[in-house]
Formats: C-alpha cells, structure tokens, sequence
C-alpha cells in the first residue's frame, strides 16, 4: 500500500476515486464534507436529511456519485468533534477501509483526521491510522494454492482542509515504519513451525542485517552456547533436531556512547510441552510461541526504518521444544549461565529457561534497560484476556513508561505485581530455583523466576501470551508498544 499527504486541501479540487469525509453527531457536516457538498449540489446534506444516519461513531455509508471528480463519497461518522481520539480514529479508519475495500476504488482520499485541533491527538491519529489500514489489508496466504483476490486498492491519501496541528509527515513515516514491523513479525509468526524454525529465525534476522546498514546480527549456536554455560536454554532444544539459536541483533541509531536499551524475545519455535506433554486441542497455535521474538524483530526493523538515534541490542532465544529420549524429564537439574541452579519440574515452562541465558547474556552490553517480551504464561491469558498485556518490572518508573506507550499506541498493557512472597512458591527441594511456582499467580511467578536473572539492570517483562495472536493470525503486538516507547525514549 502506498500513503501519502495533502494539506490545506478543499476536497472539491481534488480528484480521487474515493474520497472519505467526516460527519459529526447530530449530522453535522465536517469542514471537508461541507466544502465537497457545496461544490456537488447538496448531495450530502440532501442524503443526510432524509436518512437515518446521526454521525455516531462506526457509521458509514458509501455514495455514489457521477461528478467526474470522485466516482463515490464514502461518509464516515466520527461521533462528538470534541472527543475524537487515537481510540476512535480507529474505529473511524477500521471502518473506512472495509468499506473502501467494497469498492474498485484505487485511490482514496481520506478526510478523516481532519478537524483535529491538539497536536498530541493528531500524531496519535496520524500513527493509528496507518497501522489500522495495514491491520485492515493484511493477509497472509503463502500456503494456498488459489490466493484471495487481491485487494484494488494501491493509494492511500491522508487529507486535511487546513494545516495539521502536528508533524503529519514524520507521523505518516513513523505510522509506516511501526507497520512494517509488525508485517515482519506477523509474517514470521504464521508461518507454520516446520518452516520458521531457530534457523529460520536467524536467517530473518541475517536477511535484516543486509537490508540496513544500522543492523548487524551474530548467531551464537550450541556449541557456543555450551560454551558459555547456557545450560537452561539447551536444557529446552535437547529434546529437538532442530538446533536452538541465540540470535543477537545490533541496531545502531546513534554515536553516542549511551548505554544501550536491550530488548529480549521468546522465540520457542513450537512448543509441545517436551516430555510434559501439553493437550492436544488447539497445539496447532503453539507455532506462536516465538512472537515475543518476532515482534522485536518486528521493533528492530521498525526503528531502523524510523532512523531513531538510539543503540539497541536485541536477543532473541529460539528453541523448538520437543519430547523424545535426549529431552530434558521433569526433576532434571540444570546450571543456567548465572550460576544458578535450576530443578525442571515442569518440561512445558521452557520460555522460562530459555529467556533466563538471554537476560543474564544480554548484560554483557551493559544495558541501560531491558525489556523481555513473551508468550510466556497461560496464566497470563486467564488474568487479562486477549485485549491487554502483563507488564512485570523491577522499575515502576520503567512500568509507567510501558503502560504510557501502550496507551499512546492503543496496544495496551497492566501491571501485575511481584514480591518476595510470590518468589517463593519457586523453591525447589534440590536446586537454587524450581522452574514452576504452582497453581496460584502463574503469570506472576513466572515473572519472578525472571527477575532473579536480571538484578543489573532496569527491567520489564511483557507477557503478550494472549494478545500475540487473535483465531489463528498473529496480531504483531507489541510491536507498536515497543516502538511508541523507543519514540518516546528517543525524544527524550
Ligand atoms: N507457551 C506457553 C504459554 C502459553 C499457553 C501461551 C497458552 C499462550 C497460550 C508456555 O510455555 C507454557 O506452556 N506455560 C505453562 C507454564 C506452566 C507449566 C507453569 C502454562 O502456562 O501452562
Ligand atoms: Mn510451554
Ligand atoms: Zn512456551
């Protein structure tokens, strides 16, 4: 899809297969709308004074027309003028490019921003916007032999009859750069596992690392791996053919020598549980357990898009977990590369063991702050649900700023809290630490196990267990959150 921008633009002097303009409560025409229906003989308000459509926010009703300027008019309702926001330009736009997609329209001009008078809302707008639309013409059919139709749609116009009270250019740019980061992630993780394997992962991020020149990328394997005493991480891909990997990506934004920000990914390529066997209803999803990974990837890619001028270090720790004779059973010991020794009572807590080396390994960078991101608890999706992520940290400042971006960004997060008590339903009868913490607080304890590898530094967790994918297609959070929050950091 291609976007571009018009400013101070009279929608009657311009041309477009579709043009999209706003109607507020109580029918009230949008500057846009006013001007376009001055210029086509009243065609709007002679629709709305006999229709029943009241402007109400997610109304929309598409008018065809025989100008010659625009072949349909699609009226769009907005709601309150007065209490548009990021959430509802969402909707708005959600709305707008459903309907756009009924038409043949190739290009269509969008007013619907338009009127926008706080220069936070409207960067807001601006961003959401663009990742709504993506989100909207996303599919991902690699696998079927007849493809979907494709959709006609090729441009995109972001419109406005005035000058916007914000930077729409850099807000268009940013908009983009988040959304192809989550095209990144969202195509990683619906491929299916016999595809996207450790090995697969580290080509992806190879294939990064020579697209721009701020990115570079080492691949640790298990014989490094084994090297530097990662035995919890290889306690989880003993069990598999396919090799584990330790994919470690260098974003260079900046020449300062700040210390870098670290971002941490689960990437458990498929998880079955290992010898603990998980169900069989539903396993098929368990080929999203890496989206923690792919969506830094995600980041990654995002912010070398952006330019931002920060340095991030990225690992990414991808194992497939699987059962079978070499696997790691429930009661073996493992040291993890902390020194710590861990009991694995439960095979099927493996994200745990793999993200405890990325964390301890990731502070040889001397990270300002680290954010891990995970599909790490079920427990997680029976607090929150599918709409909200957990945030864990050691840092309430660093948890503010996560639950701010992720509200800026409408990919939203919660804190959940942890303390001593909680740390310790993870004693083990033989080693340092047990790697499950029993029934109660799971997506608590996990996090707890966590914090225990990460006492350097500022950190975050985010367990995105129900919110990295929606049916069956990986939704691409928190790549947004990710993002919104580097944005913010980089302004700073
Ligand atoms: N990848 C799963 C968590 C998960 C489950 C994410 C369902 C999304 C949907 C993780 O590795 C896991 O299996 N966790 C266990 C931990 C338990 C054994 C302590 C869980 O949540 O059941
Ligand atoms: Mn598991
Ligand atoms: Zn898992």
């Amino acid at each position: 899809m291609n976007y571009s921008l018009l400013t101070s633009t009279n929608p009657a002097e311009i041309k477009s297969d579709c043009i999209a303009v706003s109607i507020f409560t109580n029918k009230q025409l949008s500057t846009a709308a006013r001007q376009l229906d001055n210029a086509i003989d009243g065609i709007i308000s002679k629709f709305l004074s006999i229709a029943d459509f009241s402007g109400k926010c997610g109304q929309s009703h598409l008018l065809y027309t025989n100008t010659g300027q625009c072949s349909c008019i699609l009226l769009v309702g907005c709601g309150k003028e007065n209490e548009f926001n990021q959430e509802t330009a969402c909707t708005v736009i959600k709305k707008a490019s459903k309907k756009i997609a009924e038409t043949s329209a190739k290009h269509a001009t969008l007013f619907l921003l338009d009127t926008l008078s706080e220069r936070i809302i409207c960067e807001q707008s601006m961003r959401q916007s663009i990742l709504t639309f993506s989100d909207s013409i996303y599919s991902f059919n690699k696998y079927k032999s007849t493809p979907k139709e494709e959709a006609k749609l090729e441009q995109v116009c972001m419109a406005f009859t005035t000058e916007p009270p914000c930077d729409v250019t850099k807000m268009l740019a940013e908009g983009k750069a988040i959304a192809k980061g989550m095209h990144l992630s969202r195509d990683l993780a619906n491929q299916p596992g016999n595809v996207c394997t450790p090995t697969f992962m580290a080509e992806t991020a190879q294939s990064l690392g020579r697209q721009y020149d701020s990115i570079s990328v080492d691949v640790l394997d298990e014989d490094d791996m084994q090297a530097l005493g990662m035995g919890a991480f290889l306690s989880v891909s003993k069990g598999s053919k396919e090799p584990g990997k330790m994919i470690v990506l260098h974003y260079k934004g900046t020449d300062n020598s700040n210390r870098p920000i670290a971002l941490v990914g689960k990437g458990v390529t498929f998880d079955t549980g290992g010898i603990s066997l998980k169900p069989g209803s539903n396993m098929d999803e368990m080929k999203f357990d890496m989206c923690g990974a792919a969506s830094v990837m995600g980041t990654i890619n995002a912010c070398a898009e952006m330019q931002l001028p920060i340095n991030l270090v990225a690992v990414l720790a991808t194992a497939e977990n699987m059962p079978s004779s070499q696997a790691t059973k429930p009661g073996d010991i493992v040291t993890s590369m902390s020194g710590k020794t861990i009991e694995v009572l439960n095979t099927d807590a493996e994200g745990r063991l793999v993200l405890c080396d990325a964390l301890t390994y990731v502070g040889r960078y001397n990270p300002e702050i680290v954010i891990d991101t995970a599909t790490l608890t079920g427990a997680c999706v029976v607090a929150l649900g599918h709409h909200i992520s957990a945030v864990l940290a050691n840092s309430d400042e660093l948890a503010r700023d996560l639950i701010d971006a992720g509200n800026e960004i409408n990919d939203k997060t919660w804190q959940l809290p942890m303390n001593e008590s909680y740390t310790k339903q993870l004693k083990s009868s033989f080693a340092d630490l047990g790697n499950i913490g029993g029934p109660g607080a799971g997506a608590i304890t996990a996090g707890c196990f966590l914090s225990k590898f990460a006492e350097d530094y500022e950190w975050a967790h985010i367990d995105i267990a129900g919110t990295a994918w929606k049916g069956k297609n990986a939704t691409g959070r928190p790549v947004p959150l990710l993002s919104q929050y580097l944005i913010n950091k980089a302004s700073n």
